[in-house]
């Protein structure tokens, strides 16, 4: 019989900067999504690749000195090299910068403006350049900023084409409601009601400001908005409108695109949109997640925050890693990153959990029987409470891999490897092995852990590829008694299996020690903040001015009493100030960049006879005085911590 297939495909990331951990938890998801189908029987395609066009890539390229080609291939390669490192099982990797995928947008493009669902205008709106997105006013957020990355929008306007949108309202309406298009369905509320309940408007699908992407083989000078360019890429490397691939028919609709909150509505929304102006099927499952976040923000490249995987991966293990992201992040809530949970976590589930279960296990069969069990056997008490435990496994994890709940998985998995660890002091083998009338009672206990172990590594080895392997030769499995059908049967190894001591699976990591370590190996990871001087191009200066001008402008030193988060706002924190002058309250957009604790007590510089202005509801009766690094992160000036408050800068 010819195998179910099975196409699963992660985002394609924007090779603007290196990987980072929150681009291996999609990637590490679906790549355990797709051993697991695998496993199952399925002929799967897991895709995975970069999104290479664009504003933000030609300008990066251009810092750099070097084409948009040239500055993308080398990330490229990075992304391949940590794929590799993470063991990720890709079938297929798709660059939007190939020939074939080129071609197919052309023509994807040319088909919904021949059947009238892209027209010409004229685009006039707020555009954010880092995000590529062109946004409403009432999309800003309460500074007038970019919603998603909360720096600054331009003013933009151009000629462009569009898509319309309304034809497809309702049915994307029903989709996202009353289908299980989208996991978990709790997101089909929010997006309902702000995109689609307001009306969606026509979307701007190409652009003329930029030359870095897919021309428009019908009007020079415009090239195809990246999204809709960069969505494509699914049906493209399947061959769709190219001659590259054959698998159109076999493999679409897609049984599942993974992807985090951040791009859900374009996969929510402009995705099955453009689908439909095609006539195409759509995909079965859109499955979003949140962020991965370090200090509350949502980790990414341009925020200076990533923790590195290339570190991580070297120094735990790629299957560590993998386990310890998929443990942490629940489907469609943010899990804040930290390397001290990460470590108590390796220590606690896989070197005392998992490892020493294992360890105990082979160590005893050795010892009390010189690596091969005997024939006889004795059930007991506790025998049925952990047979039943495992055999229950099986059922459980395909439930929830269809609702594509990794970390639940992963639970219910530990539960079991928990259970058998109990058993073990339950039965207590040791006080079995001191008489030989218990030497079958004694068998049974050992096999039955066996057992159990085989029957969790099973699916766990979707997780944790590297590792998994290792235990069947320790327990004495062969590939048959490994197959994904026997980890739901009880009693598959004979009953006389040897076992073979190995390695420690996951050894114990000193916890405080190398927190210490890692922290100082990050912090030297980091950009080195002070040589940027010499790549760092300055404003123009601004128009000359006069020492009474300057006057004008009353500086002083003040010191910060209270600071705390201004509710509903990403962006501000509200600043009590001892300003000599009886205090003050300011109101600053540097939450992005530093917390509370961060500036209570500090001296900062006071812009002290500014007009009282209200931000996001909040008075805010001065400002204080920062500058922006070239990364776009924002420091606040510290002034000498002696001065006193209340004094003057002149
Ligand atoms: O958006 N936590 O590319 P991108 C969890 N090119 N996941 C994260 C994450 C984090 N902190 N940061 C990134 C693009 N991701 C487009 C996609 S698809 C047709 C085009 C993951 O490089 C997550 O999957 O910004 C998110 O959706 C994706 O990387 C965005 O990657
Ligand atoms: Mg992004």
């Amino acid at each position: 019989m010819a195998k179910k297939p099975y196409y699963i495909t992660t985002p394609i990331y924007y090779p603007s900067g290196n990987p980072h951990i929150g681009h291996c938890y999609t990637t590490a998801a679906c790549d355990t999504i797709a051993r697991f189908r695998r496993m199952q029987g399925y002929d799967v395609i897991f895709l995975t690749g970069t999104d290479e066009h664009g504003q933000k890539i030609e300008q990066k390229a251009a810092e750099a000195g070097v084409t948009p080609k040239e500055y993308v291939d080398k990330i490229v390669e990075n992304f391949k090299v940590l794929w590799e490192k993470m063991h990720i099982s890709y079938d297929r990797y798709i660059r939007t910068t190939d020939d074939y995928h080129v071609k197919s947008v052309q023509k994807i493009f040319r088909t919904l403006y021949d059947k009238g669902y892209i027209y010409k205008g004229e685009y006039k709106g707020k555009y954010c350049t880092p995000c590529e997105s062109f946004w409403t006013e009432s999309q800003l957020d309460e500074n007038g900023c970019c919603p998603e990355c909360h720096r600054e929008v331009v003013e933009a306007k151009e000629e462009a084409y569009f898509m319309k949108m309304a034809p497809f309202a309702d049915r994307i309406e029903k989709l996202l409601t009353e289908t299980d298009y989208l996991q978990p369905k709790t997101r089909a509320t929010e997006l309902v009601n702000n995109f689609i309940k307001p009306g969606l408007e026509d979307l701007c699908v190409s652009r003329t400001s930029f030359q870095w992407g897919v021309p428009v083989d019908f009007d020079e000078g415009h090239v195809v908005y990246v999204w809709v360019d960069a969505l494509s890429n699914y049906i493209s490397a399947l061959g769709y409108d190219n001659d590259a691939y054959n698998d159109f028919d076999t493999y679409w609709p897609a049984d599942l695109h993974m992807v985090a909150k951040d791009i859900m509505r374009f996969h929510a929304i402009t995705w099955p949109a453009i689908l439909m102006g095609l006539d195409i099927p759509l995909p079965k499952h859109l499955a979003v997640h949140g962020w991965i976040t370090f200090n509350g923000q949502k980790m990414s490249k341009s925020l200076g925050n990533v923790v590195d995987p290339f570190l991580l991966s070297d120094r735990y293990g790629a299957d560590a890693i993998r386990y310890h992201i998929l443990r942490e992040m629940a489907l469609g809530a943010d899990s804040s990153f930290s390397n001290e949970v990460m470590i108590n976590r390796i220590n606690s589930d896989l070197a005392n959990g998992l490892g020493n279960l294992v360890s105990r296990t082979v160590a005893m069969v050795t010892k009390y029987f010189g690596g091969t069990l005997p024939q006889d056997r004795q059930p007991g008490e506790f025998d049925d409470e952990l047979i039943a435990a495992a055999e229950g496994l099986k059922p459980r994890l395909e439930e929830l891999l269809e609702k594509t709940q990794l970390n639940q998985m992963l639970a219910e998995i530990f539960t079991v490897v928990s259970r058998a660890n109990k058993y073990i002091d339950e039965t207590e083998p040791w006080i079995l092995g001191r008489d030989e009338a218990n030497r079958a009672r004694l068998a049974t206990v050992l096999y039955n852990l066996l057992e159990t172990i085989r029957m969790i590594t099973i699916p766990l080895s979707a997780f944790m590829p590297e590792t998994m392997p290792k235990v069947w030769e320790q327990i004495g499995a062969t590939a048959a008694e490994t197959s994904y059908e026997t980890s739901g049967t009880f009693g598959t190894l004979p009953k006389t299996v040897t076992v073979h001591k190995g390695e420690i699976l996951f050894p114990r990591i000193d916890a405080e020690k190398e927190i210490d370590e890692l922290n100082a190996l990050i912090l030297a990871q980091k950009p080195k903040e002070t040589s940027e001087d010499s790549d760092f191009t300055p404003q123009p200066l601004a128009d000359e001015i006069t020492i009474e001008d300057f006057a004008k402008v009353d500086l002083r030193i003040a010191k910060v009493t209270f600071c705390e988060k201004v509710k509903k706002s990403k962006k501000l924190l509200r600043l009590e100030l001892d300003d000599g002058m009886g205090g003050r309250q300011v109101v600053s957009g540097i939450a992005p960049w530093y917390t509370p604790e961060d500036l209570i007590g500090k001296k900062i510089i006071l812009v002290a006879n500014l007009k009282p202005a209200k931000l996001c509801g909040v008075e805010s009766c001065g400002m204080i005085c920062a500058a922006d690094m070239p990364n776009g992160d924002v420091k606040v000036i510290f002034p000498d911590q002696a001065l006193p408050v209340g004094a003057k800068i002149r």
